[in-house]
């Protein structure tokens, strides 16, 4: 039985980038929806009593369990994408070593939110634009749909849902200004830091 985590933080936590309708709807409509819709396609199966991670990898491009991986990979990457957030009046400094590295990898933090706000943007359609470590390297992927940045061998650090359920009552058609808001306000550096083992 897979389970609906709740949020880290209150619903209204990361207004006014992010609304309290829109967090209500992304969590507890569409997030609870792949939770439920996971659990109804395992019923009785053995992947019912699987870790989630070995749910989304034992699916992976199985075309007969494509409804089951999608269904998986979104409760996935809606958990961690919730765990990147902070509220936005928590004033944070980014961690010293994370952003050193980050200065290392792409020459500044400006240049590394430049470079995932272009990958976030070209992401046809919905899915993910996400931090990774590849190796030592720090990079910017994107994946569509309900695909998973742990399925390509990276390590993922930071992830942001580019969906249009995520911005659309915002911020409509602007997913720029989505992208821009979450980067400059909402980014949990702790948790980021913490992922790359910093
Ligand atoms: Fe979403």
């Amino acid at each position: 039985m897979f389970t609906l985590k709740s949020l880290p933080y209150a619903y209204n936590a990361l207004a006014p980038h992010i609304s309290e309708q829109t967090m209500r709807l992304h969590h507890d409509k569409h997030h609870q929806t792949y939770v439920d819709n996971l659990n109804k396609l395992t019923e009785g199966t053995s992947l019912a009593a699987m870790s989630l991670v070995d749910v989304i990898k034992v699916s992976a491009g199985q075309a007969n369990k494509a409804g089951i991986f999608n269904n998986a990979g979104q409760v996935y990457n809606h958990d961690f994408f919730w765990d990147c957030l902070r509220p936005a009046d928590q004033v944070m400094a980014i961690p010293a070593a994370l952003l050193e590295k980050i200065n290392h990898d792409f020459g500044s933090l400006e240049q590394m939110m430049v470079e995932f706000k272009t990958i976030a943007l070209s992401q046809f359609g919905s899915g993910w634009a996400w931090l990774v470590l590849a190796g030592e390297s720090l990079q910017i992927i994107k994946t569509a749909n309900a695909d998973t940045a742990f399925l390509h061998d990276v390590n993922p650090l930071f992830t942001l849902d580019v969906w249009e359920h995520s911005y659309y009552l915002d911020y409509q058609n602007r997913r720029g200004d989505f992208i821009d808001a979450v980067l400059n306000n909402l980014v949990n550096w702790d948790f980021v830091a913490n992922q790359a083992g910093l």
